[in-house]
């Protein structure tokens, strides 16, 4: 609990670990979900605290968090902007210095990326990114594990992005420059991706497509979200038109690889951004890919407040 500031580990993007490192996480996480599949109790985390601050809305995040820490022994705090200081305007470095005396890891789910950065600046303990604007990392975590255990490795393979430059898509462009695969990426003009914003060294491992159906084209994952994100319901109108031929179907998977999966990281609205024949057909994992977000992030609390641990 009051390990030095500059020896603190965060997982604020999804470039802040190696590939070395994201191998460890995987291979931790089937050990884990082994354990619990087994109802094995293991509780390397007992008397840990997380605590989560959350200034969007949740169902997954906060329960896959929740629900981890107390299967690892520790216990979870949850805090959003309605009710703490946080939304009457003290300043998060404040609140970094206070929560992270009373804590051992911090989640976060907020709008700018620049505020989980200035919280980890000044955090004594580890700070998980939950989603900004720009990022999603434990999103991707679990999408990239759920590939793995369907199919086996990433590395090589190709990932079609369909629809908005978002922060999910952003992440799924930093995963492949770290992991090594591509992403064909397929957005209406006027919201294609902003390599800085995503982060990207520029390593020439993502490719953009102006047909949708040529991005989809033999690829292993096909992926999709929300055509409005949360913070630009403003949008959403406009969005509505601009988005609808960036719509998921059976002929689009049709087109990908005969053994591709579908993605999605929840919530869906069916007859948008994907059929209702593609989420609830058998291509698609994703009730998977949202359960990997426990195991996952399971591994990834432990790695971070504990370090690498052999099983
Ligand atoms: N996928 C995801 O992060 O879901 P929630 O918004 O429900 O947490
Ligand atoms: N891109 C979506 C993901 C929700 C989990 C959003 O930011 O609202």
């Amino acid at each position: 609990m009051t390990a030095a500031k500059r020896d603190v580990k965060h997982f604020l993007q999804f470039k802040d670990f190696t590939r070395a490192e994201f191998d460890y996480l995987f291979e931790r996480t089937r050990w884990i979900k082994q354990q619990f599949k087994s109802y094995k109790q293991y509780w390397p985390l007992s008397d840990r605290t997380l605590v989560m601050i959350f200034e969007k809305a949740s169902t997954r995040t906060r329960l896959s968090f929740e629900a981890g820490i107390q299967q690892l022994g520790g216990s979870a705090i949850y805090l959003n902007t309605r009710d703490s200081q946080l939304g009457r305007g003290e300043p998060v470095e404040d609140a970094a210095q206070v929560i992270s005396r009373m804590s051992d890891v911090i989640m976060i789910r907020t709008f700018e990326q620049r505020i989980v950065e200035r919280l980890a600046a000044h955090s004594r303990v580890p700070v998980i990114n939950g989603l900004t604007n720009e990022y999603h990392p434990c999103q991707i975590m679990a999408d990239i594990y759920t590939y793995i255990e369907q199919r086996g490795p990433i590395q090589g393979k190709t990932v079609a992005w369909i629809g908005d430059s978002n922060n999910v898509c952003n992440t799924w462009l930093q995963a492949a420059e770290v992991l090594d695969f591509t992403v064909h990426v397929s957005t209406p003009p006027g919201y294609e991706i902003e390599p800085e914003r995503a982060g990207l060294h520029g390593t020439g491992h993502f490719k953009q497509f102006a047909d949708p159906m040529e991005a989809a084209k033999g690829a292993d994952i096909v992926t999709t979200d929300v055509w409005t994100s949360m913070g630009f319901e403003a949008e959403n109108e406009e969005r509505l038109r601009d988005f609808a031929d960036w719509q998921v179907d059976a002929e689009m998977m049709g087109i990908a690889r005969p053994d591709a999966i579908f993605l999605h990281c929840l919530p869906a609205h069916r007859g948008e951004e994907v059929t209702a024949e593609v989420i609830d057909g058998p291509q698609s994992v994703v009730w998977d890919e949202a359960e990997n977000r426990l195991h996952v992030q399971k591994a990834l609390m432990e790695y971070l407040v504990l370090g690498r641990v052999d099983s």
